[in-house]
Formats: C-alpha cells, structure tokens, sequence
C-alpha cells in the first residue's frame, strides 16, 4: 500500500508535555501524523499542537465537539486557527450543528490558507450492540433480528451509517467509524467520503464479522475498553483513509518497534 505511513495516526494521550514529546522522540521519523485528544488538549492546550508542528508533523484536534450550532462554528473556527489539519464533532448534534462546524473550519482553513478536514464521529468504537440499545432504548426483538452484535445490518451498523449520512448531507468530509462499518458507509457514500478507524489492535485474533470484541477477546487480544476492534490491515481493507492507533504502540515497551510491526501488518496483509 503507498503511502501508508501518512494515513497512521498516533494517539497521544497524556496530560503533559513531557510524556507527549518523549513519544515525538522515540517515533521520530517514523510517525508522521499525531492525534491531541481531551487529555492532551485540556492539559496543555495549544502548546500541544505547537509541539507537534514543531516535530513537522499532522495533526488531528479530536476534541469531539457537540453543543448548540453556534457555539460549535465559534469553537470548530478557533481550533482550525490553530493550524491542525482533521477537527470532529459528533454526527448526533445535527445537520444544522454539522454545517455550522463545517463553516466554521472552512473560514479558518481560509485564513490559515491551507485544508482541515471536518469529521463525524458516529458510534464510538468502545460501545457494543447491547450499549447502543441501552443509550438509544432500542428494544432487543425489535433490532437484532439476525442473531448478530454490531456490524452493518443491525443497530450499530445502521445507526453508524445513518449518522454518517447526516454528516455527508451536512457537507463534512468523512467520519469516525469502526471497520466494520466502514465499507458500507463508503459503499453508500461514495469513496471521496473518508472514514477514520480507531479501535485497532495489532494481534490477529478470532475477529468476528459483527465486530464483537468479546469474539477478539476470547482469541487473546487485548481490546482495553474497545470493544468494536481490528488489525491495521483489517482496517485498512476496510477502505479506511487513515487508522487511529493509541495505546497499542504508545503504551508498549518499546514504541518504535509496535509502530514498525504495525507498518510490517499494513505492508504484509493489505491491499491497495
Ligand atoms: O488505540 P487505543 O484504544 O488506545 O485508542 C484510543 C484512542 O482512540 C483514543 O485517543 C480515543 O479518543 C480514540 N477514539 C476515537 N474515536 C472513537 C474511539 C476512540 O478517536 N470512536
């Protein structure tokens, strides 16, 4: 696969700097686009973004906004001044919220004059069938009627690619899906619609097809509190544009060589 190394991203989650450059040194070279998520962002603020820039590399804001349209536009415009290239938002504050994040990033990608992506998130990749039921009421007979826990054809699935939908009505640029929904969404979609896969683990395990982590779990992979997981390669035969990688290389013993074993995965098992 070309390219790929511009469409890993590197979580990192801390609260300081410190531990935040020390992952810069140790993948220097290698990790070419880093994610500040709430941890880093609400410690350090832009600094973080500031060090990351410094080390020449992208950056994904992925601050998750959800709050009435207005303040979603002002919010969406100050983060994209801050030079970072991928902003989200949740797909379920709405249409109206979703263009007003969209407007937002394009007048600051305006006077920044260079591109941000504005992304959806749709279900997060740690909520289970049983969880989306739970948050959302749906009853049990009503919306598993194939006897499957996630993936395309059932709540997960459908709710994931209805909110995607919302999202390319909206004018966004792609969204944050597992990769078991992301074929579908590309599928219905259209390929210029990107998907970004978090949830990744590097050990090839019993996956299922409905994304069960219990399934995964049960084959010896450590899914932490993902529950909708897969490997690189998996994600990116997906039809990913880019995978989120967290603790996986960052929480290992030794982060280069978990980074260099994902990029051996990509160039080994996935396609074009
Ligand atoms: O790889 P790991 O499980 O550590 O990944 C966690 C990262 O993925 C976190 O930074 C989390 O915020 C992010 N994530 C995401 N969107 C999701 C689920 C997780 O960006 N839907």
């Amino acid at each position: 696969m070309k390219n790929f190394k511009e469409r890993v991203i590197i979580a990192l989650d801390y609260n300081n700097l410190d531990s935040a450059k020390d992952m810069l040194e140790r993948l220097k070279g290698e990790a070419l686009f880093y994610k500040i998520g709430l941890e880093l962002f609400t410690s350090c603020c832009d600094k973080s973004v500031k060090l990351i820039r410094d080390y020449g590399c992208k950056i994904f804001l992925d601050l998750k906004f959800h709050d009435i349209p207005n303040t979603v536009y002002n919010a969406v415009k100050s983060a994209g001044e801050l030079g970072v290239d991928i902003i989200n938002v949740h797909a379920s504050g709405g249409v109206e919220m979703m263009k007003s994040a969209k407007k937002g990033g394009m007048e600051a990608a305006d006077k920044i004059g260079k591109n941000i992506d504005i992304i959806a998130v749709t279900v997060l990749t740690n909520l289970s069938e049983g969880d989306v039921r739970d948050i959302f009421y749906y009853s049990k007979e009503k919306t598993n009627p194939d006897g499957l826990n996630g993936g395309c054809g059932n709540i997960v699935g459908n709710l994931a690619l209805h909110l995607a939908k919302l999202a390319k009505i909206s004018g966004l640029d792609g969204a944050v899906c597992s990769g078991y929904e992301s074929v579908e969404i590309k599928k219905v979609l259209g390929d210029g619609f990107k998907t970004i896969i978090p949830g990744i683990r590097l050990k090839r395990g019993n996956y299922a097809k409905d994304g069960n982590a219990g399934n995964a779990a049960a084959g010896g992979v450590r899914v932490d509190d993902q529950k909708r997981v897969m490997t690189p390669s998996m994600a990116f035969n997906s039809q990913a544009d880019y995978i989120i990688i967290g603790r996986e290389v960052t929480a290992s013993n030794n982060p280069i060589e978990a980074l260099k074993a994902v990029y051996n995965d990509i160039e080994r098992f996935a396609g074009n």
